[in-house]
């Protein structure tokens, strides 16, 4: 499709239910006209995590209000919509679904074409929206259920040169929180504490370090922490400020220090294949994490390469991305129809060995 192209994103995977509104001239720069988000945090924080029944059942009951606010707010009518993208997998299945639904809905009754994304791509050409950055570059994607390296090659094309085999990283600053007595979500509330702590006091783990690649594991220094955390309070009857804020700067330190290495591997492995602009991009909400990106930012100036991290409201799951990813196949004339089905499990790179939640079903991301 050539001209300018607007376009309608649905993001229902997770626990954030939002849709946006962009426009894409024939070529310039795409603006984002809306982009909504409802989160369900405080529906699944008495929990402890996110509860896929409660989930699925608020995104049923959000996505059309989602999609008539953004339609609003981007000063647009359905009629002008030129195409629907919507998030077709990897997630929570129920909430997939309710996404899938009312895009194939809007997409029957105005008659105009639908596009099933890839969450993860979604994330990966993010740096393509915000900043119009060349392929290929590489992407570190780090949140609350991701972790991974993805060399993206075209809007089409990943290669996932490694990832986390357990906990996503955000996970573990959750896990982290929750053991220290720090709110939800945990990333903010530990990095707090980080500050005020001494990294040295209490030696963590640093996993995987001694093997070579770029797959990364994050579950074993939640269980140091609770056993430094069980000593200190074995012998001192509880935890004071200080303890706690120690505790904190140690498991950071030691994320900061598996994540730095890694990325080090992984551009190296990026940069063999020559680049013209070397750039590593970063999204998730691990991504806001001051100290992470310090180090990241370390690494890639010692390598020569560029670093840069979306806005973080564009970083953390969005209906923008979906949307800008949905451009990028229109544009090339790869749309689906109402055979499009929600998958639970849909890995970017299929090529790639199977990490995260593979089991008989195959690899989820
Ligand atoms: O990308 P995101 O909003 O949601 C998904 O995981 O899909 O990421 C949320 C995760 C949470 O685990 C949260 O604790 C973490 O990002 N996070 C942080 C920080 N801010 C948010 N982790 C470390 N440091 C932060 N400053
Ligand atoms: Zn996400």
């Amino acid at each position: 499709m050539t001209g300018m192209v607007t376009i309608l994103g649905i993001e229902s995977s997770c626990d954030d239910t939002a849709a946006a509104v962009l426009r894409q001239p024939a070529d310039g720069h795409t603006e984002i006209l809306a982009s909504i988000v409802h989160g369900q945090t405080d529906l699944h924080a008495p929990f402890g995590g996110v509860v896929p029944e409660i989930a699925a059942r608020a995104h049923a009951e959000k996505v059309d209000l989602c999609v008539e606010q953004a339609i609003a707010a981007a000063g647009v009518a359905l009629k002008d919509i030129d195409a629907i993208a919507v998030t077709a997998g990897p997630g929570l299945i129920g909430g997939v679904i309710s996404g899938v639904m009312c895009a194939k809905g809007l997409s029957a009754s105005l008659n105009i074409p639908l596009v099933g994304v890839n969450h993860l791509a979604g994330h990966a050409l993010t740096p393509r929206l915000t900043d119009d950055v060349k392929f290929p570059y590489l992407m570190l994607l780090v949140s609350g259920g991701h972790c991974q390296f993805l060399i993206v090659h075209d809007a089409a094309r990943f290669s996932r040169l490694g990832g986390t085999i357990d906990d996503a990283p955000g996970e573990a600053f959750d896990k982290t929180a929750r053991l220290l007595g720090l709110p939800q979500p945990g990333g903010p509330a530990v990095q707090a504490e980080a500050e005020k702590g001494d990294p040295k006091r209490f030696r963590m783990p640093r996993p995987l370090l001694d093997r070579p690649g770029c797959d990364m594991s994050f579950s074993g220094l939640k269980t140091a922490l609770l056993r430094q955390r069980d000593t200190v309070i074995a012998e001192k009857s509880g935890l004071t400020v200080q303890d706690r804020a120690d505790l904190c700067a140690g498991f950071q330190a030691a994320v900061v220090d598996v994540l730095a290495e890694k990325t080090r591997r992984a551009l190296t492995l990026y940069l063999a294949e020559n680049p013209t602009e070397p750039l590593l991009a970063v999204a998730g909400g691990v991504a806001a994490n001051t100290a992470i990106r310090t180090k990241l930012e370390t690494v890639c100036a010692d390598l020569d390469v560029t670093f840069t991290a979306p806005p973080l409201a564009l970083c953390t799951d969005n209906a923008a991305m979906i949307g800008y990813a949905g451009l990028e196949r229109f544009r090339s004339g790869d749309i689906d129809d109402m055979s499009l089905v929600a998958r639970p499990r849909w890995p970017l790179d299929q090529s790639a060995p199977a990490l995260l939640g593979s089991g008989k079903k195959g690899a989820k991301s």
